[in-house]
């Protein structure tokens, strides 16, 4: 199914833009249409500032239908997104979406895997998941501080360290077990990578429960090798959300294509409408 038939162009208010240490910001926006429409591992495309005519693309990392905003997890990386960086509460910015194709969960044992700016789909993937008769883990890494507080979860992780609790606040709220990785140390954090601790995640599971788990990732290119590589080795499904240049942003101008492999061999796709969620193994070959 391709998701274009529910892009909404709307003119978002900005309720709140929050800053966290690693040039990190949370954006929140009233966008009731979009709101009532987002999916998990879709994105909108933002004018950021009236300067800069070509759109810059966000994941959504909450939808609130009730309330009727969303919410975006951004790091200032360029002229973008520093011109986003000053946008203040009260005004508005031209929003189009929600954009692309989402995650589908389809096994009892979700396992979410995030990486800097690649979390909020796995974010926004978890709340989805709050009233869903599965058992998900959320792993997030960060090089930087993380753009929330971390909280000591109280939630089992089965398999993994005890010393290592640090836990995204709100998935601990929604009952939700999630863990936090980084190379750099950090109190309670798994010090390495993110895939490390999916590793042993995995190996300290039965044979049968094993089976039961699927892998959802985004993050740097890196990373999604690895956690499709880690998938390929316990023969998992696997879904990446890809984040890759974009201009139109709405399938018009074939400026984000990536190679996918086909039934019928190598097809160039467009990440914006096409994905941005791909098979992690029709994208990243073993
Ligand atoms: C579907 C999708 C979802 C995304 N979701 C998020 C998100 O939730 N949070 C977030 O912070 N970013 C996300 N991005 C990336 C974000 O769109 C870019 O960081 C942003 O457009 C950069 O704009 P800029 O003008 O600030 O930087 P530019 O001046 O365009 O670039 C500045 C630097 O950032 C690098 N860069 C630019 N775009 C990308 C990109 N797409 N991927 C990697 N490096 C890039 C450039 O190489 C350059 O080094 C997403 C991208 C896509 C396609
Ligand atoms: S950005 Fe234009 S087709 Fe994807």
């Amino acid at each position: 199914m391709n998701s274009r038939d529910t892009i909404h162009l709307q003119e978002a208010l900005v309720l709140e833009q929050e800053h966290w240490p690693g040039d990190q910001f949370v954006l929140r926006l009233q966008a009731p249409a979009c709101a009532a429409d987002a999916c998990p591992g879709q994105f909108v495309h933002l004018t950021v500032d009236p300067l800069l005519p070509l759109r810059r693309p966000l994941s959504i990392q909450r939808a609130a239908p009730e309330e009727g905003w969303i919410e975006l997890l951004y790091k200032r990386v360029g002229r973008g997104t520093a011109l986003l960086a000053r946008r203040q509460p009260g005004e508005r910015l031209s929003l189009l979406g929600p954009i692309g194709r989402p995650f589908v969960v389809k096994r009892r044992r979700p396992l979410l895997l995030g990486g800097g700016v690649g979390m909020p789909p796995m974010i926004c993937l978890a709340d989805s998941l709050q009233q869903c008769d599965v058992e998900p883990l959320a792993l997030l890494a960060s090089e930087v501080p993380f753009p929330f507080d971390p909280v000591q979860s109280r939630l089992p992780a089965k398999g993994l360290d005890e010393n290592n609790r640090a836990a995204h606040p709100l998935m601990e709220r929604w009952g939700i077990p999630s863990r936090l990785a980084s190379r750099v140390p950090m109190p309670g954090v798994f010090r390495g990578y993110v895939t490390e601790v999916a590793r042993t995640w995995l190996e300290s599971l039965e044979r049968d429960a094993r089976a039961e788990v699927e892998l959802f990732a985004c993050g740097p290119h890196p990373m999604l090798e690895a956690v499709v590589a880690l998938a390929g080795e316990f023969d998992l499904p696997v879904q990446v959300s890809l984040e890759e240049f974009m201009a139109c942003g709405v399938g018009g101008c074939a400026g984000c294509v990536v190679e996918v492999q086909t039934e019928t061999g190598p097809s160039m796709q467009r990440v914006c409408v096409d994905g941005p969620v791909f098979d992690g193994y029709k994208v990243f070959t073993q």
